[in-house]
């Protein structure tokens, strides 16, 4: 009876002694400190094994009893334990963190490969800037369009050679549906969507069965009109001629020379001063001292009454060109082709315009 007593008194020592050691170790827990708390209370000479062991000498009757009470103790012994484990584990990781700061030193080649804009992209950001200076809004329009809005509607009658199966591509689907040859039939949808007065650019890939250095089946064009009321040429060539000044710099002149497009009347060539002489006149320019680079002119009267416009109210311009063009002139490329090719090493050189 009295080793009982003892043994349960011994445990509840041996309890409180557990409490002020792990409340330390806890403050500090140190993978050794941890490990010399465990072999001092359940180690093979811990404080709580020789209680164990201790049991033997306990009576029969009491020692089922003793046996409890040191069993509850060392298996709260043993939980706390592991989450001092825990704790330890942590312990060592932000040793280590204090002891080895962040590398900023790592070379810059070990980061990953940065993309850029493609050349098209940049083009057409940038003139979509420019643009919107000017005061003008962004519109769009179908890529498969039908005959109404691409080619009757602008005033292209039956017969033009435009309409020949060489020059567009038609879609079997349904009779009249075409891939647009040229960003003109947002004009008419965006006449019959808005009223005027309209300022409008619209950017967008258009088709042509035409391939070789210069042409490619798909490109891109943007468009540019203005609907209002006393609207001139002079409103046209002067919104041309400081587009063209803001995209190639304050020194480049422009020139308007007649010309047809059947949507327009009077219609004119926009010619832009040679980007490689400055108008001195080599091979680009086929020593004119000029490139051309767009068509333009007055909103024709049946392209409005296409749309029910009053002719009498309304006036207007348009012109449009391909960005195409313009990003070779501007980034100075030879070759169309490749820029629809997508190798990365042709891609890379325009970073630096990103
Ligand atoms: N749509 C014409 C073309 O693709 C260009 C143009 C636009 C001409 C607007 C006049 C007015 O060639």
């Amino acid at each position: 009876m009295s080793e009982t007593l003892d043994l349960i008194k011994m445990t509840s020592d041996a309890a409180s002694e557990f409490e002020i050691a792990l409340g330390s170790v806890r403050a500090n827990p140190t993978p050794d400190a941890v490990e010399a708390l465990r072999l001092l209370f359940i180690g093979r000479k811990g404080k709580v094994t020789l209680l164990m062991e201790g049991l033997r000498h306990a009576s029969k009757e009491q020692r089922p009893i003793a046996g409890k009470t040191i069993n509850t103790l060392k298996q709260q012994i043993e939980e706390a334990m592991s989450s001092l484990k825990e704790a330890s584990a942590n312990w060592a990781l932000d040793e280590k963190l204090k002891q080895t700061p962040l590398d900023i030193s790592l070379p810059i080649d070990h980061m990953a490969p940065q993309g850029s804009l493609h050349p098209v992209s940049l083009m057409r950001r940038e003139l979509l800037r420019e643009f919107r200076r000017l005061g003008f809004s962004v519109f769009d329009g179908p890529e498969a369009d039908f005959d109404f809005y691409n080619f009757s509607a602008l005033n292209i009658p039956e017969y033009h050679p435009a309409r020949d199966m060489q020059d567009t591509f038609y879609l079997r689907e349904q009779p009249n549906l075409l891939l647009r040859t040229h960003t003109s039939n947002i004009q008419i949808h965006c006449m019959l969507n808005e009223r005027p007065p309209l300022r409008i650019v619209a950017p967008g890939r258009v088709f042509r069965c035409d391939s070789d250095p210069t042409h490619t089946p798909m490109f891109h064009q943007i468009e540019a009109f203005v609907v209002d009321k006393n609207i001139s040429f002079g409103h046209m060539k002067g919104v041309i001629d400081s587009f063209m000044k803001a995209i190639f710099g304050s020194s480049m002149k422009t020139r308007l020379r007649p010309s047809f497009f059947p949507f327009v009347e009077p219609g004119a060539e926009m010619d832009l001063q040679c980007v490689q002489c400055s108008g001195k006149g080599c091979r680009l320019c086929k020593n004119t001292g000029w490139l051309e680079v767009g068509g333009c002119g007055m909103i024709h009267p049946n392209v409005f009454e296409s749309v029910d416009y009053d002719t009498d109210t309304w006036s207007g311009f348009a012109f449009g060109f391909g960005i195409d063009r313009m990003a070779m002139l501007k980034y100075k490329l030879t070759d169309l082709r490749p820029m629809f090719e997508g190798s990365y090493s042709y891609l890379g050189q325009f970073s630096r315009y990103t």
